[in-house]
């Protein structure tokens, strides 16, 4: 059964959610391991020869693919009955990542610096990953060749050689959560030192930190945006109990808030949510927060609106900004959604717009923070004027994060929603329609739905 084989996850996952709405969600949710923590910590993995163990890794498609492309690689990877997964890669057996893997996810070119450290060549097919924008990775490629990698693109892919890394000054043109912690699985067995300025600091990469650190690396994260990684000359095997999904968290919060539940999310941290959390204070949410726990609800009705820009950590995620659109179409007022880390991640409202909602988008900055689109005739900037109420209808999801941004829609709608595309949110969200279930949404995936002649949708 495991690992996942990448054109089944494209093929499979047909299913189809049925959604009645107006349920109030009310009960509790255990949150899973972040899977943009632990995908990288698998990858983290490549860089010792010694097993190394991630306990609770979540059971979703995009783990299952990154576990496939590592034991294309080498790597024995073993997933526990309590859900933990052990992974050892005593030596490389192919230093070419398939380009079957292309298109479906940002791993790939996360595997050339471990690659590189652990056999001196890497081929990695171009990387996909959601339909967002346009994704580029210029900063993941220059910063190899400062390192001293040698690399040629060609229209597949890249191939890059290096007898070995060496520390230098890296000066991010934005703070890329991806270039950071390529950067930091170069420096980590580099010779000398490596300075990434400008690098961001989500807790994902904070927390691959520490799990890199339990591998023995030598990896600073000072004042503004530095990290400071001292290369070694071998890391070790270590275990570790990823952060949880912040965005899985804020996701389900919003789900309590717009049905007017209450949902105690355990495993919730509220260091790694400040701004979600006063973002949903001010608009109306509820939280009180527990050792282990969070618990939300809605506190005032109806909803206020708000003005959200969003950022890098620790300003507000661009994967809270989709459902956090949908539960703005329920604030009594006009609310303004200023997307500065994608060029183009509201494509999903017009779908909500079909469902009754009232958004409008404008290639204007609404708002004050720097932005790389300004002039540049992308749509980030959403209006959402309301409250509307939303109408079930037939919906196909596009993306992830868009997926879950559907899923609340159907949730508070009046009437039946049926949702295709699913497997986009099977890609992130562990077992969602008996999660929802589980807490009183009327949710159920219909077997005689299968979407078998559905359009399928290249994944990522
Ligand atoms: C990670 O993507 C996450 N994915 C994304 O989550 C998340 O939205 C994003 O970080 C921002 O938080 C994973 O961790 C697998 P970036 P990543 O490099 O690393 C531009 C989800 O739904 N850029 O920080 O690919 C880029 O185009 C996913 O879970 C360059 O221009 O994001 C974007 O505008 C979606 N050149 C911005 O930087 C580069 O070489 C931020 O991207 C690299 C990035």
């Amino acid at each position: 059964m495991f690992p996942t084989d990448v054109e089944s996850v494209s093929d499979a996952n047909l299913n189809v959610y049925r959604i009645r709405g107006h349920r109030p969600l009310v009960g509790r949710i255990r949150a899973q391991a972040a899977k943009n923590a632990v995908a990288k910590q698998l990858v983290a993995s490549l860089l010792t020869r010694e097993p190394c163990r991630l306990y609770d890794v979540p059971d979703i498609t995009e783990i299952d693919v990154v576990l496939d492309m590592l034991a294309e690689i080498g790597a024995a990877c073993d997933r526990l009955e309590d859900g933990s997964v052990d992974i050892a890669t005593p030596r490389i057996a192919s230093t070419t990542v398939g380009e079957r893997y292309s298109g479906f996810n940002r791993i790939p070119i996360l595997l050339v610096a471990p690659l590189l450290h652990r056999a001196g060549t890497a081929r990695v097919p171009v990387v996909g990953g959601c339909n967002i924008g346009e994704r580029p990775i210029d900063f993941h490629i220059d910063l190899l060749r400062k390192m001293g990698a040698e690399i040629d693109e060609d229209d597949e892919g890249y191939t890059a050689r290096a007898d070995r890394l060496r520390g230098t000054v890296i000066a991010l043109p934005y703070p890329s959560v991806g270039a950071t912690e390529n950067a930091i699985f170069a420096a980590c067995l580099a010779r000398g030192t490596t300075v990434i300025n400008n690098a961001a600091v989500e807790p994902e990469i904070v927390d691959t930190v520490l799990f890199l650190q339990k591998m023995g690396a030598l990896i600073q994260i000072d004042t503004d945006r530095k990290i400071v990684i001292e290369g070694v000359d071998r890391l070790s095997g270590a275990r570790h109990d990823p952060v949880r999904d912040r965005i899985e968290v804020a996701s389900f919060a919003m789900a309590a808030v717009a049905t007017g539940g209450r949902l105690r999310i355990e495993g919730a941290d509220q260091t790694a949510m400040i701004t979600f959390l006063n973002t949903l204070r001010k608009i109306g949410g509820g939280f009180e927060v527990d050792p282990g726990a969070i618990t939300f609800f809605r506190d005032r009705d109806p909803l206020d609106p708000i003005h959200i820009e969003t950022d890098v950590h620790p300003g507000f995620m661009t994967d809270w900004q989709q459902p956090m659109v949908t539960l703005l179409t329920q604030a009594h007022g006009v609310s303004v959604v200023h997307e500065t880390v994608y060029e183009q991640r509201f494509g999903y409202t017009s779908t909500l717009n079909d469902m009754g909602a009232n958004i409008t988008l404008t290639n204007d900055c609404l708002g004050g923070k720097d932005c790389r689109f300004t002039d540049r005739n992308f749509p980030h900037s959403a209006i959402v004027q309301g409250a509307t109420p939303l109408t079930g209808r037939e919906i196909e999801i596009p993306d992830l994060r868009a997926g879950f941004a559907y899923l609340l829609a159907a949730l508070i709608a009046d009437g039946e929603s049926t949702i295709f595309g699913t497997r986009f949110i099977e890609r992130g969200y562990v077992n969602v329609p008996e999660r929802l279930a589980s807490v009183g949404a009327d949710i159920d995936v219909p077997a005689q739905l299968l979407a078998r002649d559905r359009p399928v949708a290249v994944p990522g």
